[in-house]
């Protein structure tokens, strides 16, 4: 916390889950707002029933908008991660977030890429006319081996409405009942139209999770100046390390890996 506490920062965010009242309860202690409910839900990947998105493919056809994985991409030579990298902060812009989003740095995002669970044929694209315009991609959970999270999946604004997301979803499910997954988690901010489209694939809600924000003040309430921040975060940063539970809002994690899928 204290080399943290070097970079300036003027909020703390946590996270709590709103079936454990402990840590909900530690957070508000210590002057903790909440700002942000996601609903985290589930999909048994066995319970799901095609039938009714059928229609799908065909739409996408008659839309000109064709769905490639990454192999497929490399396999046909398309140079895809700069056009996706692009895709994906273009898609963060409209995804609820307490802050604007920043652009990552390209190097940074393709480091992504070596996550061990990354899963290449899981990463859905949407091309059409040779623009990439849509996403959704699955993420091998490190913890549970027969769990996969699903990170953004986005379309572009002049194309929404005409069933992409619903599509790209439904093949991002097919592939993960043919390796075998069992279960599907995803999480989304509570009144993002997305939770509602999971709802009608089959997803269940299981508890969720409260962003908490703090933002510091000096003794007058106002916004500490740089130098105030620097010598009141010493003190935050230590009255509040030893529990492990605080962080630093810092840089936008990653635009397009659902950040807390993975973290969490
Ligand atoms: C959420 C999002 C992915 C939906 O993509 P889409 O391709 O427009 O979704 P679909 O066309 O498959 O929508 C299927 C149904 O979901 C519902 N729906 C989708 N977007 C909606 C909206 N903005 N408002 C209300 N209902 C909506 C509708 O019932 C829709 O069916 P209909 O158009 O026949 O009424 C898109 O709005 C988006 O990219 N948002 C920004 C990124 C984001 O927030 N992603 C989710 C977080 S990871």
């Amino acid at each position: 916390m204290t080399d943290l506490a070097e970079r300036g920062p003027r909020i703390f965010e946590s996270n709590a889950r709103e079936d454990r009242q402990e840590g909900m309860d530690f957070l508000e202690k210590r002057g903790y707002k909440r700002t942000m409910r996601d609903q985290v839900s589930e999909l048994v990947v066995a319970d799901f029933d095609p039938a009714p998105f059928g229609w799908t493919t065909d739409r996408m056809t008659e839309i000109g908008v064709e769905m490639r994985t990454v192999p497929e991409l490399e396999a046909d030579g398309v140079d895809w991660k700069r056009e996706l990298w692009e895709l994906e902060h273009e898609l963060m812009q409209d995804v609820p977030t307490d802050d604007p989003v920043t652009q990552q740095p390209f190097e940074r995002w393709v480091e992504w890429l070596t996550h061990p669970g990354f899963i290449p044929e899981a990463y859905f694209i949407a091309i059409k006319d040779d623009r990439f315009v849509g996403v959704t991609s699955l993420w091998q959970s490190l913890a549970e081996k027969d769990k996969l999270h699903t990170a953004l999946t986005g379309v572009v604004r002049s194309m929404r409405r005409k069933g992409m997301a619903t599509a790209l979803k439904v093949r991002a499910i097919e592939l993960a009942r043919d390796r075998g997954s069992r279960v599907i988690r995803t999480d989304n901010e509570e009144k993002n139209p997305m939770y509602d489209l999971n709802v009608r694939l089959g997803f269940k809600p299981v508890p969720a999770w409260w962003t908490y924000r703090k933002e510091l003040k000096n003794p007058n309430g106002d916004t500490p100046t740089p130098r105030g921040t620097r010598h009141i975060q010493h003190a935050v940063a230590r009255r509040e390390a030893g529990s492990g539970r605080v962080q630093v809002r810092g840089r936008q994690s990653r635009p397009g890996v659902h950040a807390r899928a993975v973290r969490r």
